[in-house]
């Protein structure tokens, strides 16, 4: 659900229903505004007992408080207030919506005592709500009671703060990269059978709502560029594969722009090499890279970001069927490189190629990024808590990660070399797409590098950040949007 908050800003003032949130730094000290919420003083008492100080994220809360008309009022920690951070403010953010539990009006008193949170802050605290408040539920009928827990159906947020102003200025931005980390959890989130080929290509164009341009290429046309590599995966599924083109041009004319590249495998059985039935259902997320590459195009187009951007994300079923291809199958991909399919559930590799390839060849970017849900040993490398990162240039390499430290989608830099290069030359092709056990996702960044020429170039392996990641203070979803919220940061940080 996309819709479920609405958020405005307001001066301070006694707040009359619903859910209360306060803040209180490192100490338990509250601003003065806070304070005018607990006329009768019953806080300093719940501190005590709860044995809350005010660390961040951490929380309290008194129902029914005497001598107020809400009906609740919780007190969330931000540490210490003159050292928070931006994703420190997401968290308290996080932790507010949390602590509003089922309400549906809901009052933010964003004030410290000493300095209270700048607009910027503000802004970044009601984007952690956003974030916390999304639920994939669409398909609930029974079991949608609203649980103490569960943020009601609609809920209105008041932001009561110094400047209301600049804090809905901030929020504008904010919104925009919400809307784009929500996009990308829904696509991720939703099952295969709704959501295909060309109903995502359907989702991607719906970005021309937001003035980006949309492109979307059919398999005739994919045939026409030679896509052997792509085709090759699509031909074993009844579903036809698309490939989406997005272009934001809110830069100079004669800027060259940046690229993201997505694998979008909306369902990966792992085709006639199929896969064990445990947990194959996951494998409704193999578009994670896709679905990030569309979300951060919504963020850069809904904030209209200076930056001349290309989102292409290659769409296809990975099915076992009478057309499927069969192991020993060699194709050709579009840079003419042939390729011995060994293994067809390595198919990530084979949609990418041809999509690095296409995407550096008609765009000459200035750098090419590519997501993808692609190896699963990157999982047993480095679990849920880094994306693996694996690039020919070193300057990307440290802005993606420095990136990824500040928006905390944390990124491990991961090696390449020409020992793991040969490792996947093939006795009758070009190259063979899996080299077996041994560094499983190093072998198959390799074979991406072999696609992309001199052009600036990384590859994020999200296949333990994009799904099933630890719920946090600002996701609780399956889904959880990984990479949108970096690639944006990556942007505006460098290139705008
Ligand atoms: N989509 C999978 C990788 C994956 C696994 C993503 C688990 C998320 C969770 C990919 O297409 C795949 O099957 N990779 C194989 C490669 C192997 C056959 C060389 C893998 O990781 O086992
Ligand atoms: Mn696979
Ligand atoms: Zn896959």
């Amino acid at each position: 659900m996309t819709d479920r908050l609405t958020v405005a800003f307001a001066k301070f003032a006694m707040p009359k229903k619903g859910s209360v949130i306060l803040l209180a730094s490192e100490g338990g000290g509250l601003g003065a505004h806070a304070k005018a919420c607990d006329p009768d003083g019953v806080l300093a008492r719940a501190f005590e007992v709860a044995r809350f100080s005010g660390k961040l994220a951490k929380s309290i809360e008194v129902l029914a408080p005497a001598g107020t008309e809400f009906d609740r009022l919780a007190v969330i920690g931000v540490g210490n207030a003159g050292a928070v951070e931006e994703t420190g403010w997401l968290k308290i953010g996080g932790a507010a919506l949390a602590g509003a539990k089922s309400a549906s009006d809901v009052t933010v008193v964003a004030d410290l005592d000493g300095a209270g949170p700048a607009a910027e802050d503000v802004a970044n605290l009601a984007l952690g709500m956003l974030l916390r408040a999304y639920s994939f539920d669409k398909y609930k009928t029974t079991s949608r009671e609203n649980g103490e827990d569960k943020p009601a159906d609609k809920v209105k947020v008041t932001v009561q703060c110094a400047d209301p102003a600049a804090a809905k200025k901030a929020f504008a931005r904010a919104e925009a990269i919400a809307g784009g980390v929500i996009l990308a959890r829904d696509l991720v989130n939703e099952p295969a059978n709704v959501l295909g080929p060309v109903e995502f290509a359907a989702k991607a164009k719906e970005l021309e709502k937001l003035g980006a341009k949309v492109e979307i290429l059919t398999e005739k046309e994919m045939k026409k560029l030679k896509m052997g590599a792509l085709l090759g995966v699509a031909q074993g599924s009844v579903r036809p594969p698309r490939l989406a083109i997005i272009e934001w041009n809110g830069g100079k004319a004669k800027d060259k722009p940046v690229a993201f590249v997505g694998k979008g495998v909306v369902f990966d059985t792992g085709g006639i090499s199929i896969k064990p039935a445990g947990g194959m259902e996951d494998m409704k997320g193999d578009m994670g890279g896709a679905a990030a590459v569309v979300g951060v195009m919504h963020a850069l187009a809904a904030r209209k970001a200076k930056v001349n951007a290309i989102g292409m994300i290659g769409l296809v079923e990975n099915m076992p069927d009478g057309n499927a291809q069969r192991p020993g199958d060699i194709v050709t991909s579009m840079s003419g490189q042939t390729i011995e399919v060994i293994n067809t559930d390595a198919e990530g590799r084979l949609v990418l190629a041809d999509l690095l390839w296409y995407c550096n060849d008609r765009f000459a970017p200035q750098f090419m990024v590519n997501l993808a849900t692609l190896t699963g040993a990157i999982m047993v490398a480095l679990g849920h808590h880094h994306a693996g990162l694996f690039s020919n240039d070193d300057a990307l390499a440290e802005r993606l990660t420095s990136a990824g430290l500040s928006t905390e989608e944390k990124l491990w830099r991961m090696p390449l070399g020409a020992e793991y290069d040969k490792l996947i030359d093939s006795k009758n092709a070009d190259m063979k797409n899996s080299a077996g056990r041994l560094a499983g996702s190093i072998t198959a960044a390799q074979f991406l590098k072999r696609f992309v020429k001199e052009t600036p170039w990384a590859h994020l392996d999200v296949a333990g950040t994009a799904m099933g990641s630890p719920a946090s203070e600002i996701n609780r979803s399956w889904g959880s949007g990984f990479g949108v919220r970096l690639l944006d940061r990556l942007v505006a940080d460098h290139y705008e």
